[in-house]
């Protein structure tokens, strides 16, 4: 590298926002200190490194307090914090000496505290400490982990993000709702069989399972458990009062052979799917992308109305 371009100097607020550009999750890193007391701070410079052995990293200030004691820890935990977690994110980003005492925390297989309803979580022994700049790279090897179906939290230009959608917001918007969920169970689709043809699981709101009328309400009648993972597409129908806004989730279904057995439900590997069954015009328009985008396994979040939208690429699964 030529000296010129080695020694350019910038504006470090302006590389730090664009620093900010880049999505990631929220995390809380956890050890026991030397004295036997829990100890933690919020980080999103989380990272996964290697497959086998299974590394992760995070990146530490020389300037947190808790600095010294993780560059010396044997173990650590980290904990991918779930959307209803900022405040947990919150304490933990604080100078609060009773950080501990304000969450709900276990230790799992190592000692070092793992926070109750967290999306994921992995238990560590440091696998190397590397000085980097005013960080030092702390790298993990994991030794034990878990993942729940909670929505994880994003963070990006320095502002918590969610991935899914507001019941609030939705309610906001004054008009009709229709929730549906595209399912895949094995190596294929869910649909269901109704008098007017094939059709995705809907309700006319998210939740709570209780209600018949809620897509989880109908899922449990169906005896099917969902994760619903990512909203795929928002659009509208309609216009005036009969304008209505669809909602359709990606998830995966497990099920038991009660499920299997109802004839309503059918399991259609995606490159079969009868589309002229489909009695939804906008719906199969959007079940056509998501096989196109299964089949490139780029998923995009859909933003318009039936006729045209914009696709806004979400991520690119690994
Ligand atoms: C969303 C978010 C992400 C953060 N990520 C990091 C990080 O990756 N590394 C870091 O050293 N500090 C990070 N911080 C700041 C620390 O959480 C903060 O400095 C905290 O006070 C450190 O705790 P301590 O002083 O008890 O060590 C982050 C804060 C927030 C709100």
């Amino acid at each position: 590298m030529s000296e010129s371009i080695s020694e350019q100097t910038f504006d470090s607020s302006e590389f730090r926002r664009a620093l900010g550009a880049f999505v990631t999750g929220v995390t809380v890193v956890t050890a026991v200190q030397p004295d036997g007391s829990p100890r933690g701070f919020t980080a999103n410079s989380f990272t996964s490194v290697s497959l086998d052995p299974p590394l992760i990293l995070v990146c530490i200030a020389k300037t947190a307090s808790s600095h010294g004691v993780f560059a010396a820890t044997d173990y650590f935990a980290v904990s991918v914090l779930a959307e209803d977690q900022k405040p947990v994110s919150g304490v933990f980003a604080s100078r609060s000496p009773d950080k501990f005492a304000q969450v709900a925390w276990r230790a799992r297989t190592t000692g070092a505290p793992v926070i109750d309803g967290a999306s994921a979580g992995f238990d560590c022994s440091t696998y190397q400490v590397v000085d980097a700049g005013d960080h030092i790279i702390l790298i993990g090897r994991v030794v034990d982990f878990f993942h729940s179906n909670a929505s994880p939290l994003g963070y990006c230009r320095g502002a918590y993000v969610n991935f899914s959608l507001s019941q609030e917001a939705l309610a906001a918007t004054g008009a009709r709702t229709q929730v549906g969920a595209i399912l895949e169970h094995r190596d294929g689709l869910l649909l269901l069989e109704t008098k007017d043809g094939l059709q995705l699981p809907s309700g006319i709101k998210l939740e709570p399972e209780t209600d018949a009328g809620s897509l989880r309400g109908v899922l449990r009648k169906l005896g099917l458990s969902a994760h619903l993972d990512f909203i795929f597409a928002v659009f509208e129908s309609g216009s005036g009062p009969s304008a209505s806004v669809h909602v359709y989730y990606r998830g995966r279904v497990g099920s038991s052979a009660a499920a299997m057995m109802d004839r309503t439900i059918r399991i259609v590997p995606l490159p079969q799917i009868p589309w002229d069954e489909l009695c939804d015009d906008a719906v199969r328009a959007m079940l056509q992308r998501y096989v196109r985008e299964r089949s490139e396994d780029a998923f995009g979040i859909y933003v318009g109305d039936s006729e045209a939208g914009t696709v806004q690429t979400l991520a690119q699964s690994r």
